[in-house]
C-alpha cells in the first residue's frame, strides 16, 4: 500500500485545543453519544457512530477507528480518515502494544518512535496518537480505539479518561 502525504479533499489538518476545551467538548460529545446509543447492541454501529461523532467534535482527531481481534491480530474494523492498514500483529505498532499489554498507549511524536516496529503509519501525516483498549462484558479484549492526529502533543490524561469512560460504558458492561 502506498501512502501519501498528500491530504485527500475530505482530510483537513488537526487542530490541538487547549485543556479546559478539551473537557467541555468531551462532556458534551459523550453526552449525545450515550443518547444516541441508547439500547443499541450491535458493536459495528456503536463503533461508527463513536468514530463520526467524536470526529466531528474534537478538532485534532484526524484518523479515527477500531481496529478488531481477529485470529490472534487485530483487523481494521470501523473508522473515519484515510487508508487503514488492514492487519496488524500484535507485536507491532501502537495498537499491537495497547492490544498486548491492554492499557492505553499514548503517543506524543509518533515519528521518534522506530517505524515499522513500534509505530505503523498507516498516513505519513501521523504526528501523534492514542490507543485504548476495548473490552468486552466478560473483560475480554475485542479491539482497540486508535485516534491519530496530524499535530504532535494532541493527546493527553484527558482524552485517556473520556475515550476510556465512553468505551467502556458502550462495550464492557454486561
Ligand atoms: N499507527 C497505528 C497503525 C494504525 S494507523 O495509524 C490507522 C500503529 O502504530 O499501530
Amino acid at each position: 500500500m502506498v501512502s501519501s502525504s498528500e491530504m485527500p479533499y475530505f482530510v483537513r489538518p488537526s487542530i490541538n485545543i487547549a485543556d479546559a476545551e478539551k473537557v467541555e467538548i468531551y462532556a458534551k460529545a459523550q453526552a449525545e453519544i450515550d443518547a444516541l446509543l441508547q439500547g443499541e447492541t450491535h458493536p459495528i454501529l456503536k463503533m461508527a457512530t463513536i468514530n463520526c461523532l467524536l470526529k466531528t467534535h474534537l478538532t485534532y482527531y484526524y484518523w479515527t477507528g477500531f481496529y478488531l481481534v481477529h485470529e490472534e491480530h487485530l483487523i481494521v474494523g470501523p473508522y473515519q480518515g484515510t487508508l487503514g492498514c488492514l492487519h496488524i500483529d500484535f507485536d507491532r505498532g501502537v495498537c499491537g502494544k495497547a492490544a498486548r499489554e491492554k492499557m492505553t498507549q499514548i503517543v506524543t511524536d509518533t515519528h521518534a518512535l522506530e517505524q515499522g516496529k513500534d509505530h505503523i503509519a498507516c498516513d505519513p501525516n501521523s504526528q501523534s496518537e492514542i490507543v485504548v483498549p476495548v473490552f468486552n462484558g466478560k473483560k475480554e479484549l475485542i479491539a482497540v480505539f486508535d485516534v491519530d492526529s496530524s499535530e504532535k502533543n494532541s493527546f493527553n490524561h484527558i482524552d485517556q479518561t473520556y475515550s476510556e469512560s465512553i468505551l467502556n460504558h458502550h462495550f464492557s458492561q454486561e
